[in-house]
């Protein structure tokens, strides 16, 4: 069975609806870089160790990845599962778990990498926006994709409804690539490309707004 650990900095939903999964894969630890994350609740509420590596301790990023990295080898996971870790990851961290390191991104990439992607959804009247799944490598944002969903966006929408739209699409994948990934039904092969046996589909599309 593959062994995960879920890292987080705060509200923890994505979490709650992987340990909701009953996913195939055992969960190690919840690591978070924040004492006070809700998340770490939700974990220590379902017996699953927590671990905290309070980033403000460290003199820079450098050392601060290294005693991460330090406590996520201690696990020796499959995977290391980053749902709403809110800290920009080194390129020696990122490199040290290829192939391992799973994100879950607020928007359809690579449109709106970074920061306050539903703001900027919104500022553009774009009329769809969603949510990615995909391996981190260094470049921010732009690793190797799994799953992606889309979801419609409204003319009445603010940043609190547009988000809410996403953030239920984002706990639905992020559940279907961990079920994936632990069962080997997607990998990444040495080119850097996702393998995926999943059947695709091609008579499907989402247009909005409806055009009945
Ligand atoms: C999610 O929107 C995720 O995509 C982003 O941060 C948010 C975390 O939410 N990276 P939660 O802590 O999982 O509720």
């Amino acid at each position: 069975m593959k062994k995960i650990v879920i890292l987080i900095s705060g509200r923890g939903s994505n979490l709650q609806a992987l340990l909701s999964a009953k996913l195939l894969c055992s969960i190690a630890a919840v690591i978070s870089n924040r004492a006070d994350a809700e998340g770490l609740e939700i974990a220590r509420q379902q017996g699953i160790a927590t671990r905290v590596v309070p980033h403000r301790e460290y003199a820079d990023r450098a050392a601060f990845d290294t005693a991460l990295a330090q406590v996520i080898d201690g696990y020796q996971p499959d995977f290391i599962v980053l749902a709403g870790f809110m800290r920009i990851l080194t390129e020696e961290f990122v490199n040290h778990y290829h192939g391992k390191l799973i994100n879950i991104h607020p928007s359809i990439l690579p449109a709106y990498t970074g920061m306050n992607t539903h703001e900027r959804a919104l500022q553009d009247g774009v009329k769809i926006h969603g949510c990615t799944v995909h391996f981190v490598t260094p470049d921010l944002d732009h690793g190797p994709i799994i799953i992606q969903a889309a979801v419609p966006v409204l003319g009445k929408d603010t940043v609190q409804t547009l988000s809410e739209r996403v953030l239920k699409e984002e706990h639905r994948i992020y559940v279907q690539a961990l079920r994936w990934l632990c069962t080997d039904q997607v990998t990444l092969n040495v080119q850097g490309k996702v393998v995926s046996n999943r059947a695709e589909q091609a008579d499907t599309s989402l247009i909005a707004p409806n055009m009945e």
